[in-house]
C-alpha cells in the first residue's frame, strides 16, 4: 500500500483517529497526503500492465490492492463526441461516461477504496447519507465485503433505480423526513457515536478513489491535457477529488498544465455558483434546495470550500443551469451520441452549452464533460419528459398508418 497520512486540509495537523471526519483541533476538513516519491521515477505507461480501472492507479491510492474490495470499477469509456460538439459549438468535445461503472455511477470509484479501507480497519457496519447513488454503491460494496450497511435517504426524493439498488443489495434503507443535508447530519452523529463507519465523501479515503477518473482521462487522451473539465457539483466531493489528482500529477511531473475545472450546479441548488460569483472562498448554505436533478439537490455541500479552491486555482468557473436546460442536454446527448445519463450528469453538458453561448468557452477548446450517472437510475424523469408510447391494436393497417406518420 502506498504510504500516506490523514491530515487536516485547513491546519495541516496529522490526524490519527481513523473514525474522525473533521479535525479535532480546528474543525477543518480532512484530506490524505500521499507519499508520491516512488511515482517520481515512473512514467504513466509503467502502470499499463494493469488493465485500465481504479486499481491501475494503486500507487496513488491509500489502500492495499492485494486486499481490495472490488467489483471491477472504473475503466469507463471516454467518448469523442463530435456530433454533440457540432450541436453545442465545441470542436473537440469528449464525454467521460462514468455511468458505465458497476452500479451505474462514479461513486464506485470512491467506494472500492473506501470499503477496502473500512475492511482493513475492521469496520463491521458502514453507512452514508445519500441522494441515491452513494447509497446504491455503498450497498453493493458492503454486500461484497460481507458488512452490514445503513443508508439515510431524503424521503421521496431519491430516483427509483437508486432506491431499488440500495434495497436490492440488502442495506437497511432509512427514509428521512428531511433533505440530504439533514440526512447527512444524522449519519454523521451515528458515526461520531461509532455506530457506523461513515462513507460519505467527507471520509478522506473515498475521494482518493474518485481521483482515478482524472487519471483515466489522462491515459485515454495520451496525456494531451484538455483545456477544461466540466463536472456537476452536488456535495462537491468529486470536483475536489479531480483537483487533488491534478495536483498530484503535477507534483510528480507527469503534467505541466492544469485544465480549468468548471463546476455546474442546478439553479435551485447553487451555493457554490453564488460564492464563485461574489469571489468568496466559502459559501452560504441554502436551506431549501430543489431540482429535477435530485442527485445534486444539496444546499450545504460538505466539500464546498475544497471545490471553490479547485475552481479558483485552476482558472475555472462555476455556473448554474435550469432544470429545463438539464433535460434538454440529457436528450441532446442521448439523441446525438447514444449516451444515456441521469439528469445530474447532464448538467455538465448543459453547462458546456451555456458557457459556449455566453462566450466563456472558446469553440477551439479541448473539453471533457464528466457524466457521472447512468440514465436508468432515473427512468421516471425520462418517461415524463419524452413522448409516450403510441398505443395500437394488433391491426396491421393501423400499425402501418402509425409508422407512416
Ligand atoms: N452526479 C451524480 C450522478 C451524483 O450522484 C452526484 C452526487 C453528483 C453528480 C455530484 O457529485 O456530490 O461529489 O459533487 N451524489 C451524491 C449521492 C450526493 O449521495 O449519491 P459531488
Amino acid at each position: 500500500m502506498a504510504a500516506h497520512k490523514i491530515i487536516c486540509w485547513d491546519c495541516g495537523k496529522v490526524i490519527d483517529d481513523v473514525y474522525a471526519d473533521t479535525c479535532a483541533s480546528c474543525g477543518g476538513l480532512l484530506t490524505i497526503k500521499m507519499d508520491l516519491e516512488p511515482l517520481k521515477n515512473m512514467r504513466p505507461k509503467d502502470l499499463h500492465k494493469t488493465p485500465i480501472g481504479v486499481w491501475r492507479y494503486a500507487p496513488f491510492l491509500p489502500a492495499d490492492p492485494m486486499k481490495k474490495v472490488s467489483i471491477h470499477e472504473g475503466g469507463t469509456p471516454l467518448y469523442d463526441c463530435s456530433a454533440l460538439g457540432n450541436e453545442i459549438g465545441i470542436k473537440d468535445l469528449h464525454v467521460k461516461y462514468d455511468g458505465a461503472n458497476p452500479t451505474g455511477s462514479f461513486k464506485d470509484r470512491g467506494m472500492t477504496v473506501g470499503v477496502s479501507h473500512a475492511s482493513e480497519i475492521g469496520a463491521k457496519v458502514v453507512g452514508c447519507a445519500s441522494t441515491g447513488n452513494t447509497s446504491a454503491s455503498l450497498a453493493a460494496y458492503a454486500a461484497k465485503a460481507g458488512m452490514r450497511c445503513a443508508v439515510f435517504l431524503p424521503s421521496g426524493k431519491v430516483a427509483a433505480g437508486k432506491l431499488a439498488q440500495a434495497m436490492f443489495f440488502g442495506a437497511k434503507v432509512i427514509s428521512v423526513d428531511g433533505n440530504f443535508d439533514e440526512a447527512l447530519n444524522i449519519a454523521r452523529k451515528l458515526s461520531e457515536e461509532r455506530s457506523l463507519y461513515l462513507l460519505n465523501s467527507i471520509n478522506p479515503y473515498r475521494p482518493e478513489g474518485q481521483k482515478t477518473v482524472l487519471f483515466e482521462i489522462m491515459d485515454q487522451l495520451s496525456y494531451n491535457v484538455p483545456d477544461r473539465i466540466i463536472l456537476p457539483v452536488g456535495n462537491a466531493g468529486n470536483i475536489s477529488a479531480v483537483h487533488k489528482a491534478l495536483v498530484e500529477l503535477e507534483e510528480i511531473g507527469w503534467i505541466t498544465e492544469i485544465p480549468m475545472l468548471t463546476g455546474i450546479q442546478a439553479e435551485g441548488a447553487m451555493p457554490i455558483v453564488k460564492a464563485f460569483a461574489s469571489g468568496k472562498k466559502d459559501f452560504i448554505p441554502e436551506e431549501h434546495p430543489e431540482t429535477v436533478a435530485t442527485a445534486i439537490r444539496i444546499g450545504n455541500p460538505i466539500s464546498g470550500r475544497k471545490a471553490l479552491k479547485a475552481i479558483y486555482s485552476t482558472g475555472g468557473c462555476s455556473v448554474s443551469v435550469t432544470d429545463a436546460e438539464i433535460i434538454d442536454a440529457q436528450k441532446l446527448l442521448g439523441r446525438t451520441e447514444g449516451i444515456g445519463v441521469e439528469p445530474a450528469s447532464a448538467a455538465s453538458v448543459a453547462g458546456a452549452k451555456k458557457l459556449v453561448d455566453s462566450g466563456i468557452i472558446d469553440r477551439n477548446e479541448k473539453v471533457v464533460c464528466i457524466c457521472t450517472g447512468n440514465a436508468l437510475k432515473d427512468p421516471d424523469t425520462i418517461i415524463s419528459s419524452c413522448a409516450p408510447p403510441v398505443r395500437c391494436s394488433k391491426d396491421m393497417d393501423e400499425i402501418r398508418k402509425i409508422l407512416s406518420q
